[in-house]
């Protein structure tokens, strides 16, 4: 059922976009326009919308994002900073809907005062398409983001999927119950359009986070928390990891392998014991 006198900005999915935004901005995961985020409108978010004018020309992909044809998704827009997606939501994002070829796509809210969707949106479509091919994996939301530790961390360590996942594993116990499928790594490359969203999203089948070396983090979820949470505690990881590394102390205790193969146990073989 249709509810067009509640206003977009107003809908539930839209204030919790708001608000990621914004707590991304406190965590200082986000100078200047660095980072952005979307979300995978579900069949009930579709039946809040209001009637939207979808006049715009369609705008060409740099790839095809095969299966999403017809779907919306709701991103930050290029250039915008997080810490101002609350002061103005409809300048500083976009409601966009893919055409049936998902080849492009047309702005169908958002965008007052003229852009483009973020120059990562290759990334984000590409993320969700594959996850959406994999029963029980689909994704509503995608948060990339430049965590200072993380990247830091793709500075000191060598950048494989073993090396990176290891160090935040043992930095913090928690870590191998929250993302026990590891780390991808995507080494340094230019940022923005299809060969980086590619690399990604084929990461992104078998990991919730991606790191972007000496760029920053994608992390996804189910949940707008479910993002935001793996983000923040993957970048508390890698500070907890250069405080210790970096301590004039001599360290005196770690997270034994013995340990991760114990969790390993009782997380019911979730965790994936190549990279201990
Ligand atoms: P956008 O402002 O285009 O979203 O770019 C920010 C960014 O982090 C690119 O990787
Ligand atoms: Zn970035």
């Amino acid at each position: 059922m249709k509810r067009p006198d509640v206003p977009l900005t107003e809908l539930p999915f839209v204030r919790q976009f708001i608000r990621l935004c914004a707590n991304g901005a406190a965590m200082g995961f986000h100078e200047r326009n660095g980072g952005n985020l979307s979300y995978w409108l579900s069949p009930e978010d579709l039946a809040l919308l209001p009637d939207l004018n979808c006049s715009g020309p369609p705008v060409p992909l740099e790839a095809e994002v095969s299966g999403m044809g017809g779907e919306y998704f709701l991103l930050t827009a290029s250039g915008s900073f997080m810490r101002s997606v609350p002061l103005d939501p409809e300048k500083e994002l976009c409601l966009i809907r893919l055409e049936q070829d998902a080849r492009s796509y047309r702005v169908v809210w958002g965008l007052s005062e003229g852009g483009r969707p973020t120059s990562e949106l290759e990334s984000h479509l590409l993320n969700f398409s594959s996850r959406a091919g994999m029963p029980g994996r689909a994704c509503r939301v995608m948060y990339h983001a430049h965590p200072a530790h993380v990247i830091a961390l793709s500075f000191l360590l060598p950048l494989d999927e073993k090396t990176i996942t290891k160090a935040l594993w043992t930095s913090m116990i928690e870590c191998p119950f929250l993302f026990p499928e590891g780390v991808g790594v995507v080494p340094a490359m230019i940022p923005g359009g299809a060969q980086i969203g590619t690399l990604t999203s084929e990461l992104i089948r078998t990991h919730d986070a991606v790191l972007w070396a000496h760029h920053g983090l994608f992390c996804c979820g189910r949940s707008f928390d479910d993002a935001f949470g793996l983000m923040e505690t993957i970048d508390k990881a890698a500070q907890i990891y250069l405080i210790v590394e970096g301590s004039s102390l001599k360290r005196v205790n770690r997270i034994e392998d013995s340990l991760l193969y114990e969790i390993a146990e009782a997380s019911g073989g979730a965790l994936n014991t190549r990279l201990i």
